[in-house]
């Protein structure tokens, strides 16, 4: 049996505390730390960079999953290579599609894992040229931009399109309104990484809330 993969996105952490709250879901079993990087022009929202990044690389052993929200992603993946990312997913709405494949191989000549990300109202046949160069493939359950939003039905099915045309190698992943319901629907469409954020951190058992989701 695949082991499912969590990824606690700390966008529902508290700020002032993020290495307690990292620490919290690393000794729950946790397997990564689901960064969301957003700049304010490719979603309505601001959050982190670069230098938190680096900062997060010293206190924690899990690999860092960082989400990239932002326009001309290329022109960041240096720096957050640099600064300790170990999976680095961009989404294909950021870029014009002649510039995907060199990001990809870019992110993989630092040795991090490659990703692409769709939004909802993408069609998932747009990248299937493209799975073969990926570690990851990432479909947004809800717009990206903030956490705590309601899972979208018609996203997950998307899941069973990519699953069918991968290797099985290709991690998929599903991000957005992830809880234990709505995860079990995730997986048996074929998704192998799920990333939560309000679900676990706004629990009061926060263990049995990463458990809940495998
Ligand atoms: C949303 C982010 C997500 C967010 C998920 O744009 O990409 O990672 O933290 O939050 P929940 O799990 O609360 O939907
Ligand atoms: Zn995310």
């Amino acid at each position: 049996m695949n082991k499912v993969i969590i990824s606690p996105s700390i966008l529902s952490a508290d700020f002032a505390n993020l290495e307690t709250d990292i620490q919290k879901v690393e000794s729950y079993g946790a397997d990564w730390i689901h960064v969301d990087v957003m700049d304010g022009h490719f979603v309505p929202n601001i959050t982190i960079g670069v230098p938190v990044v680096k900062s997060l690389k010293k206190i924690t052993n899990l690999l860092l999953d960082v989400h990239l929200m932002i326009e001309n992603p290329q022109n960041y993946i240096e720096s957050f290579a640099k600064a300790g990312a170990d999976i680095l997913t961009f989404h294909f709405e950021s870029v014009d599609n002649n510039l995907i494949v060199p990001i990809i191989n870019k992110i993989k000549s630092f040795g991090v894992k490659a990703g692409l990300s769709i939004k909802p109202k993408t069609d998932p046949e747009l990248i299937l040229p493209y799975l073969n160069d990926l570690d990851l493939v990432l479909i947004m359950t809800v717009e990206p931009g903030f956490g705590g939003q309601k899972f979208i039905n018609y996203c997950a099915e998307k899941i069973k399109n990519i699953k069918k045309n991968a290797n099985n190698d290709l991690i998929i992943q599903v991000d957005g309104g992830i809880n234990a319901e709505t995860a079990k629907i995730c997986k048996e469409y074929g998704a192998n990484s799920l990333v939560a954020g309000s679900y676990i951190y706004n629990s009061n058992d926060i263990k049995s809330a990463i458990e809940s989701l495998r």
